[in-house]
Formats: C-alpha cells, structure tokens, sequence
C-alpha cells in the first residue's frame, strides 16, 4: 500500500513524534510505502509532495514542529476542490490517508471519507478540545509552558505590587488556561465556557493583593465579559470562519487598573505555546497514535480516528470527533473557582 500523511491546522509538539512512529511501524512491520503531503490540505490539493521515508523521520522524535509543514487551507471552500485531491491521489497512486490534525483538520477527513476516500485520523491540537479522545497530544507541553511563565510572573508581580495578566490560548475552550492556572496556583482563571463579571474579577484583585501577595490571572484568549458590559474587538477571520483573537488580555489591563487603582501588565505567551520540544508525554502519547494510526491502515479501517480512552488507544468514528467541541464542563472550573481571589 503507497499510504500519504498530512499535517494540517495550527502546529503541535509531537506532529514529528506521530510521522516517525507512522513511517517505523508501516514501513518496518506492515510493509507499506508513505509519501509526504506539504503543508496540510493544500499538499493533496494541489499535489506538493516529499520523500518520507525511515531515513526522512530518523531523529525527529525531539523536534517541535512538523517536517511536513502546515497550513489552514480548507479544500471543501475551493471549487472542485474534493474532485482535485481524488484525482492527485490516483495520478500519486495513493490508497489511503492518515491526516494528522485538529476540528478543521479532521473536518476535512470527514468529509473525504464520506466521499469514499480512505482516511485515518490522528487527533493533535494544544487546545485539547477534541471530542472523541480524553487527551490530545501537545496540550501537556503548552501547558507546561504557560506554568513555567506563571511561575516566573509570581515572583516579579509580587516585588512589584502589581497584578499580571497571563493571555494563553483557547479559542472556544479554556483546557489550557484551567489546567495552567490550576498547576501555577492562579488567583482568576478566565475561560470561554464561562463569561466573566469584571466587577467579581476586580473584587479577587483586591481580595488578593489585601493578603500581602499579588495576583496572578490566567485568562484564556477566547473569554469574553458578561453580555453588555464591556466592547471587546474582533479580528479578521481564517479560511475555516474562525476569528483571530487576542486582546482579552490588554483589556483586562485597562479596566483592572482603572477599577482597583492598582498596576496590571499582560503577558501574552501566543505561539510559544506551540513550539519546541514536546513534553514525554506527549512525545509518548503522539508515538502511540502514530503506531495504531498505521495499524487502522494497514487493517483497511476509514473513516476513524485514533483516540485516547483512559490508557488504551481505540478507534472512533470521525464524525463522533468532530461533531462537537470538547469544552470545559462547568463543575471542572467550579474546582478551580475554590482559589480564586
Ligand atoms: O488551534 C490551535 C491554536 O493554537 C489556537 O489555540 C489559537 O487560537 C490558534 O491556533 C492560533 O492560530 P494561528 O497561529 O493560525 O493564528
């Protein structure tokens, strides 16, 4: 079998690890061929291709990144794109797929399998809203990331009787702020799921700053205020629909300073968050995806995805991952609501 593997949607620590635990198992156990499309869906689409092979993903456990590159192209948006990829694929003598990605990512594998193409999916995003899986890989390194910096901003926003703002990433879901900000010991946690009362915010600034310590807040990118009592801007939208954020962060800066009287700064950690080196745990957790990956291809298996359940690696169905967004439910962040202030 001549198997093609993708990348596609924001980049994650252990895209690297998946491809070479793919490649390993396929090539060394099943016998199978891979070719390498670039850059996401605009690979297949439009027929960009590279060598991958045991040799081209030796060494690459360790690296951030993806070797194949990455891109947010939706080929469902093109005119015949669908018709197109089909057609790269015979002309590349390819039988199956294994895309490796996020909701739009796998959204797109959906799709193509519903027209009959052979696709496996590999969950992968930082933010870890992914229905179908417990965990994606990725989130347990940008995690760690955002309480490395906390740690940091607790000591400096102490000497300084100021309250710092931390803005991570979570568009609709606020997994990487409830976990940072549970780990880093934050004194408010901001998450999409929940929109938040600025005059309860400020109450915990003070609160916190009354007790000889400064706060810490760790806010999510994608929060937002109660309705009708603060404007926040958006921004321009990606080819997906989604709008690019940021700026949650400085706003709270403003109003937190203007409200208390005390200094607020923001950090925003934007694509730190993505890069470099995975954690083990995540290089373990994209290394078992990538061998089970293979095996769902190499079994004729479509149409599935390669997920996490407890300690065991399954496979369920596409639609089931990408149907809904895996938010924070709201008795998660009602634990972490016990340190607040
Ligand atoms: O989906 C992963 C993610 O990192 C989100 O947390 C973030 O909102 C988005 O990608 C940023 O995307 P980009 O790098 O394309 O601006």
């Amino acid at each position: 079998m001549r198997i093609g593997v993708l990348t596609g949607g924001g980049d994650c620590p252990g895209l690297n690890a998946v491809i070479r635990a793919v490649v390993r198992k396929g090539t060394v156990v099943h016998g199978h061929e891979f070719v390498g499309f670039r850059d996401g869906w605009k690979g297949p689409l439009e027929g960009l291709t590279m060598p991958l092979g045991v040799t081209q993903t030796r060494g690459i456990l360790p690296r951030g990144g993806t070797i194949l590159g990455s891109s947010r192209t939706n080929p469902i948006k093109v005119d015949g794109g669908v018709e197109r990829i089909e057609a790269n694929l015979r002309e590349l003598g390819v039988d199956a797929l294994i895309a490796i990605g996020g909701e739009d990512t796998l959204g797109v594998a959906t799709s193509l399998a519903a027209h009959g193409l052979n696709v496996v999916g590999v969950p992968k995003t930082i933010d870890n809203d992914l229905s179908g899986t417990d965990y994606t890989f990725g989130f347990d390194t940008a995690v760690q990331v955002a309480v490395e910096a906390i740690d940091r901003l607790h000591t400096t926003a102490e000497s300084h009787h100021r309250a710092l703002i931390v803005e991570v990433m979570g568009r609709h879901a606020g997994w990487i702020a409830l976990h940072s900000g549970l780990a880093g010991g934050a004194n408010v946690i901001l998450i999409p799921e929940r929109r938040f009362d600025i005059d309860k915010v400020c109450d915990y600034v003070t609160t916190r700053f009354a007790s000889e310590f400064a706060p810490i807040l760790v806010v999510a990118e994608g929060a937002q205020p109660l309705e009708g009592t603060m404007e926040l801007q958006t921004g321009e939208l990606d080819a997906f629909g989604h709008v690019r954020l940021g700026g949650i962060g400085q706003f709270l800066e403003r109003e937190i300073a203007a409200r208390t009287g005390y200094e607020a700064r923001q950090t925003v950690l934007g694509h730190v968050q993505r890069g470099g080196t995975p954690t083990a745990y995540d290089r373990v957790l994209a290394t078992r995806f990538g061998l089970h990956a293979a095996d769902a291809v190499n079994d004729g298996d479509s149409g599935v995805m390669v997920a996490l359940r407890g300690t065991d690696i399954v496979r369920v169905p596409l639609a089931e991952a990408t149907g809904e967004l895996k938010t924070v439910p709201l008795e998660r962040y009602e634990e972490a609501e016990v340190f607040f202030g």
